[in-house]
């Protein structure tokens, strides 16, 4: 039998990734650990888990080095992959907003020109151009995006927001919302007909979990 590939993303929805596989029964407890490994085999199940940056999931996935992968519908939003999106997992929930300092709220109904940084130009570029009508310049940030307005870098962001504690840390509001986040299953095309019997398993499974 051919190993079936799972791309999980770093960072924020590793751990409750590994999880759910762990409930499946699947031997993947290692990718917890402090290891640096990044390739994790379940032989009995002939599953391969790839731990990658959450941005390079979807790659993975719709060249078919990945069979399916985890991640965050922000990443999902940003790559415009070419690959079937299954399940809404229900975990990692957050929101993409336009966040900025509470004077800029009146501003962004009123000034047509702007720059907003972000680490989604491309969720920003279509919330600005495409539905709200706006000729913006965007700034491609690598992390810590909240910098940007205070230092004046930009008048506003585009960003994730969860508990809201880094913008109010950080002096800044959520002024308008762009979309709901969530963590997806994401399947590749071709092995969603190869490999569709054990890609069921696995879907049935979680949702069961769920
Ligand atoms: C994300 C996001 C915000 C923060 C929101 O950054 O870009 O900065 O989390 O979370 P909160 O609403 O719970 O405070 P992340 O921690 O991924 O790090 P980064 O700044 O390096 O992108």
């Amino acid at each position: 039998m051919k190993y079936l590939t799972i791309a999980l993303a770093k960072g924020r929805l590793a751990e409750l990734s590994v999880e759910i596989f762990m409930k499946l029964g699947y031997d993947c407890a290692e990718m917890l650990t402090k290891t640096r490994k990044l390739i994790f085999t379940d032989e009995e199940k002939k599953v391969k888990f790839l731990l990658v940056k959450a941005g390079d999931v979807p790659t993975y996935v719709e060249y078919g080095a990945a069979d399916i992968g985890i991640v965050g519908r922000d990443t999902l939003l940003e790559e415009g992959r070419n690959l079937y999106e299954l399940l809404d997992l229900g975990f990692g929930k957050c929101r993409m907003c336009v966040c900025g300092p509470a004077e800029m709220r009146e501003k962004l109904n009123t000034t047509s020109t702007m720059r907003v940084a972000s680490k989604y130009p491309h969720i920003a570029a279509d919330y600005f151009n495409a539905k709200k009508n706006m000729n913006i310049e965007i700034i491609k940030l690598g992390g810590s995006v909240e910098l940007a307005p205070i230092t004046g870098l930009s008048e506003v962001i585009v960003d994730i927001v969860e508990s809201g504690k880094t913008l109010y840390e950080n002096g800044l509001e959520v002024l308008e919302e762009v979309c709901p986040l969530s963590a997806r299953l994401i399947v590749n095309r071709v092995s969603a007909k190869l490999e569709r019997e054990r890609i069921n398993e696995i879907v049935q499974g979680i949702r069961g979990l769920l």
